[in-house]
């Protein structure tokens, strides 16, 4: 039976301080963990046995999904004292996971496709390995693959950075989607206890051998790394999820939301449980609000995650930003992205009446968590 392998244990640090508190893999995704929706897309496939490879904060993950009875699967933990890379964590788990084929997950990226097609492409192309792909318009922050059209085969496997276009141009090419179908023979490529890189030191050699081939996936596709990668993946899943729902709806909204006399609502928006909407307020477009979140009067707020137990005060406003777990944002505090650099809250921060924060031009201005904000940043 093909298993699961998900990788949970990096440090996270292009998503501090969101990961200050928390593992990176279970930052919410629409308001569940990204690593519980990959769970739930393994589950759905028949794969039940499921092997987190956990290190960093590992404990919290542990007690989260403990033997992963609530969702039906049956979830073991690989005991990795420091990282050791993505191979390197894999190998901890051999003797689970070498009697069949498995897959493995980097447990950063939200997709949503069906796990049973990849099967059945991997059992035609009969190779050591498949690697899910993606094209993207720009390679240059991904492992890059160079293929053979007709026989999907993996010519060349390039880690990050390795990838030169021509003259520099940026060309659509498919990228490493961190998603991999593994035969069990891949462990004899791999060391035991030693820190290693299956993209830069197994893959290159295994495409070398010509055992490596890859799936171009459908739908989308996008790892949580960078924040803004992490707000445009939640956006993508909305209208994802929006897009194949029977009833052709605009909005998520809980039926526990309570909106006081007209809000305006600029699809598409994501409420959750029990949060309450003061009148007047602007929420959209592309907006996901979690549980137990107040929203005070006037409230404007556009591309934006709220996690939950949020207290928004009235006059605030939001673009681009993500609020964490449990924040309390004063009246008039006005909290402004720019482009691809956000402004991001931690959990338990306050932000004083009227104080302003706007990000500046070449990075996400970020608050730690339990900070309390007096002074404004623009
Ligand atoms: P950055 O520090 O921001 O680069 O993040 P990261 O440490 O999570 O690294 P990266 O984004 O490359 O990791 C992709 C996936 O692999 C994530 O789900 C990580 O949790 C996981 N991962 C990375 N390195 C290790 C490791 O050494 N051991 C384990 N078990 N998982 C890892």
């Amino acid at each position: 039976m093909t298993k699961g392998i998900i990788l949970s244990g990096g440090w996270g640090t292009r998503l501090r301080p969101l990961t200050c508190t928390i593992p990176k893999t279970l930052i919410p995704v629409m308001n569940k963990p990204v690593i519980e929706r990959q769970i739930l897309l393994l589950k759905s496939a028949g794969i039940t046995e499921i092997i987190l490879a956990v290190s960093v904060m590992g404990d919290i993950l542990k007690n989260y999904f403990k033997d992963g009875e609530k969702l039906g699967v049956k979830i073991r933990y690989t005991d990795e004292r420091k990282p050791l890379g993505t191979a390197g964590a894999i190998k901890l788990a051999e003797d689970f996971l070498k009697d069949d084929n498995f897959f493995m997950l980097n447990g950063d990226v939200i997709l949503n496709f069906d796990f049973k097609e990849m099967i059945r492409a991997h059992e035609k192309l009969n190779g050591l390995g498949l690697v899910a792909s993606k094209i993207v318009d720009d390679p240059s922050r991904y492992g890059v693959l160079m293929v053979d059209k007709n026989s999907n085969k993996i010519i060349e496997f390039l880690e990050k950075n390795e990838y030169r276009s021509q003259e520099g141009k940026k060309i659509a090419m498919p990228i490493n989607a961190g998603v991999y179908l593994l035969e069990s023979d891949i462990f004899n490529y791999i060391k035991p206890l030693k820190k290693i890189s299956i993209e830069r030191e197994v893959f290159p050699k295994l495409a070398e051998e010509e055992k490596l081939f890859h799936y171009p996936i459908p739908g989308i596709w996008k790892d949580i790394g960078k924040p803004e990668g992490l707000l445009e993946g939640n956006i993508q899943l909305m209208i994802d999820i929006l897009k194949n729902s029977k009833e052709q709806k605009k909005n998520l909204i809980n039926k526990s939301v309570d909106i006081e006399g007209k809000a305006s609502i600029h699809p598409p928006v994501t409420l959750g449980k029990n949060v309450v909407i003061r009148k007047n307020c602007k929420i959209g477009p592309n907006v996901i609000i979690g549980d137990n979140v107040y929203l005070g009067a006037n409230a404007e707020i556009k591309e934006t995650l709220i996690y939950n137990d949020a207290y928004i005060s009235e006059d605030v406003k939001l673009e681009k930003v993500i609020v964490s777990d449990n924040c309390l944002l004063h009246k008039g505090a006005q909290l402004i992205g720019n482009n691809q650099n956000l402004v991001i809250l931690a959990s338990y921060v306050e932000v004083s009446e009227n104080v302003c924060l706007i990000a500046p031009s070449n990075h996400s201005l970020t608050v730690c968590h339990h900070e309390v904000v007096k002074n404004s940043i623009n």
